[in-house]
Order: C-alpha cells, then sequence, then structure tokens
C-alpha cells in the first residue's frame, strides 16, 4: 500500500432519538442558522418540525433554503450564498440526501470564496474556508455526511464534477435510521447500489498488498448484499435500515480506502450521463458499473475473479480464471437486477442520439480512472455497451 495520513473531523452521532444532540451541536456555532433541504420530504414525514423544535429550544435564527434539487444544482448554491451574506449566517445545517448535503458544502464553502463558487467545483481555483455546517441525513447513500465531497450540476452547461477541499466535512452528521423509513423503495435501491459502487470504486485500485483493505471492502458488500433483498421488502424495519445506514457511511468516509487512491471512473462515466439526462446517480451506476468491470476484466483478472469468488461465491471447480471473474460480474449484474436497480440506459429511455456529447463530458477533464486511465474511446465504447 501507499503512504498516507488519514484525518476525518466529522462527528458521527447515531442511532434512533439522537436528533435531540442537535441543540448542543448547533449552539456552539452561533445563532444565524441556514437551514438546507430538499423538495419536501421532510415536511411530509414531520422531520422539519422536529427539527425547529430543537432550533428554536436554544433560540437559534433561523433561515431557510428550500427546494435543492436531486443532482443540486450551481443555481441553488448561489442562492444559498446570497441568503449567508444577506444574513450574516453563522452555520448552516442540511437536513436531507446527499444533494442537500452537497449543496450545502458548496455554499459553505462559497460564502468564503471571492468569486463565483463554479471555480472551486471545477478546480480552476483553491478554496480557502467555509462557513461550518452539520447534517441530518435522511437518505443513506452518498456518504456525504461523513466525507468532504459534493457533487454539483451546472445545469446550462450541462457538466457535472465532484470536488473536495479540507473545509467541506461537516462537523457532526446525525444519522437515525428511523429518518429513512420513508425513503421509497427507487430511492432505497438506488442509495444501496451507491454504497456498493463506491466501495468498488475503492476496490479496482492499482496498489499491491492491501489484505485489509480488500476484506474491509468485502465484508461491507457482503453486508449489503444479505440486507438489500429484505428491505426491500421491509421498508421500515429498524434493523435493515440501520445496518444500510451504517453501510453507506462505511462505503465512503475514507476508513476502507487508506493507503491507495480508487479507480473513479465509473462515477465520471454516471455523472456525465446524469448531467445530460439528470437521472439518478445509483440509478445510472447501476447501469454502468458492470460493463466497466467487463471493459477491464483483463487489467487484472485475479482480482476480478477475488471479488467473484469472496463475495459472490463463485465455485471455480473446472474453470479458468477469466470465466470465474466473469461469472462475478454476472452475478453482480443479477444481483442489482433482482433487487430492482434498473440494467440499461434503455430503461431511462436513453438511446445513441447524445453518446458523443456523454464522452465529451466525460472527458471534459481529461482522462480518467485509476486501476485503468480511460479516455474518449474507451467512454464511448462502455455507453454503447451500456444502451
Ligand atoms: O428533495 P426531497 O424532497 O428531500 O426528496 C429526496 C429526493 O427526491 C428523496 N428523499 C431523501 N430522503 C428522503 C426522501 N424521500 C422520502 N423520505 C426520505 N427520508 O430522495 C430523492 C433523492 O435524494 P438525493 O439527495 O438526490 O439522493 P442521494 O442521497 O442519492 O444523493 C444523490 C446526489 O449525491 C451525489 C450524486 O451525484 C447526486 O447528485 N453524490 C455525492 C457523493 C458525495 N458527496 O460523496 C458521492 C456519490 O458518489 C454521488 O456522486
Ligand atoms: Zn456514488
Amino acid at each position: 500500500m501507499d503512504n498516507f495520513i488519514f484525518h476525518n473531523p466529522t462527528k458521527l452521532i447515531f442511532g434512533k432519538g439522537q436528533l435531540d444532540q442537535l441543540k448542543t451541536e448547533v449552539a456552539k456555532y452561533g445563532k444565524r442558522v441556514l437551514l438546507v433541504y430538499g423538495g419536501g420530504s421532510i415536511k411530509r414525514t414531520g422531520l422539519y418540525d422536529q427539527v425547529l423544535e430543537r432550533l428554536k429550544a436554544i433560540n437559534a435564527e433561523v433561515y431557510e433554503l428550500s427546494g435543492v434539487e436531486p443532482n443540486p444544482r450551481l443555481t441553488t448554491v448561489k442562492k444559498g450564498v446570497a441568503l449567508c451574506n444577506e444574513h450574516a449566517i453563522d452555520f448552516l445545517l442540511a437536513v436531507g440526501g446527499g444533494s442537500v448535503i452537497d449543496c450545502t458544502k458548496a455554499i459553505a464553502v462559497g460564502a468564503k470564496f471571492d468569486g463565483d463558487p463554479w471555480a472551486f467545483i471545477t478546480r480552476q481555483e483553491t478554496a480557502k474556508d467555509a462557513l461550518p455546517f452539520g447534517t441530518v441525513l435522511t437518505l443513506a447513500a452518498t456518504g456525504s455526511e461523513m466525507n468532504p465531497n459534493s457533487v454539483i450540476t451546472n445545469w446550462e452547461t450541462h457538466e457535472k464534477y465532484g470536488w473536495s477541499c479540507p473545509f467541506s466535512y461537516p462537523a457532526f452528521s446525525i444519522l437515525d435510521p428511523s429518518f429513512t423509513f420513508s425513503v421509497p423503495k427507487n430511492q432505497t435501491i438506488y442509495g444501496m447500489v451507491d454504497m456498493m459502487a463506491h466501495v468498488f470504486e475503492h476496490y479496482f485500485h492499482p496498489a499491491e498488498h492491501t489484505p485489509l483493505q480488500d476484506r474491509l471492502c468485502e465484508s461491507i458488500l457482503l453486508t449489503v448484499i444479505e440486507a438489500a433483498p429484505k428491505l426491500v421488502h421491509d421498508l421500515e424495519n429498524y434493523e435493515l435500515r440501520e445496518t444500510i445506514l451504517y453501510c453507506g457511511t462505511m462505503a465512503l468516509n475514507g476508513m476502507v480506502s487508506m493507503g491507495f487512491e480508487g479507480d473513479w471512473a465509473s462515477h465520471n462515466l454516471e455523472h456525465a450521463v446524469s448531467a445530460v439526462y439528470d437521472i439518478p446517480h445509483g440509478g445510472g451506476l447501476a447501469i454502468l458499473f458492470p460493463n466497466w468491470m467487463k471493459h477491464n476484466l483483463d487489467v487484472n483478472v485475479a482480482r476480478f475473479k477475488q471479488l467473484a469468488e469472496r463475495v459472490f461465491h463463485v465455485d471455480p471447480a473446472g474453470k479458468s480464471d477469466r470465466e470465474v471473474a466473469l461469472e462475478g460480474i454476472r452475478a453482480l449484474r443479477e444481483f442489482w437486477t433482482s433487487i430492482g436497480a434498473p440494467s440499461r440506459l434503455a430503461d431511462y429511455s436513453i438511446d445513441d442520439s447524445k453518446l458523443d456529447l456523454l464522452a465529451d463530458r466525460a472527458i471534459a477533464r481529461g482522462a480518467f480512472g485509476q486501476f485503468k486511465v480511460l479516455g474518449r474511446q474507451d467512454a464511448l465504447a462502455i455507453y454503447q455497451a451500456s444502451l
């Protein structure tokens, strides 16, 4: 493995009834709070009222930014930055899924940034500071609750990019599995695909000798594979929601990826698709990832074989390494299909008419991927195979 320094400053507050911690945590940062949320799910579930009650109890002055879109937009980030400046906001509180949290990260950094936030989102300029922010997570998927990453879409130019900086870690995140009971079946499935995809992005890395990291990754995959088929039929099961919520955080908070750089090519390919077609991130990954795997099988067949045997329990007897590896990829495809994830771009009515645009978007920041560096032709081949 490579040398590394690990530091994750986010305080994770997990479990039933933990929303009460909001009072102590927010009070540390000041009175003027910007509450950021999405299209209304928190009002329907009553979480909005519960959060406001806690904020009122500490006499917080609450301002609001609602309507953060799934695949959050640059325009909404700018609205939030303007609110921070107008009301001299001390602290931001994101209540929602990855989109709300990612948008809040960009607002928190944007409020301390002199210029257009797109400059640090596209990594043309470096962020130097941020307002502090915390999160109350309502959807298990991205890991954004305990990482510094944020993904923002510029809908005018159809560009969607991930960025991060040392100041974009949440100060704290409150995770109560019961807040995820109301996540609809499709979003629950996308979330589980996304967290598995994060593990795969880590698993396929170019470093050597990572036995513990491999097994940590495999543990998360096995746990999701065990819980997911039950959860899709039992959406209000506390133990299953708890398991999946914890898996989602662990899949992308740095704990399983110390000592190597993950691949992230499939995420790059997916972000291009959702930038152009505005599809759910997890849905896009379910379609693209198995095709990325097939495209890169020969880069390191042994790694795919290990995954097939240890996670998908493929019996290697009488088969070549390549056959075992391919059977593992098929098993993943079948598993995702069995829980209700999409398998083709056609499932989102996407045809071949914009493949060139997708490939242009995918290579907008140059060749991509670590396990195997991909270019435009690779992107086109993977999109083609995904139609
Ligand atoms: O907007 P509301 O009304 O809240 O509804 C949301 C939204 O429609 C709904 N939802 C969330 N919690 C709910 C709920 N509905 C009922 N009950 C609840 N408890 O679910 C819908 C999707 O929410 P969203 O936040 O968009 O989903 P997710 O958490 O999957 O986030 C997706 C975004 O995160 C980015 C993706 O690209 C995408 O933009 N990613 C962020 C990452 C990160 N920061 O580390 C990594 C990921 O790889 C990913 O790229
Ligand atoms: Zn993802």
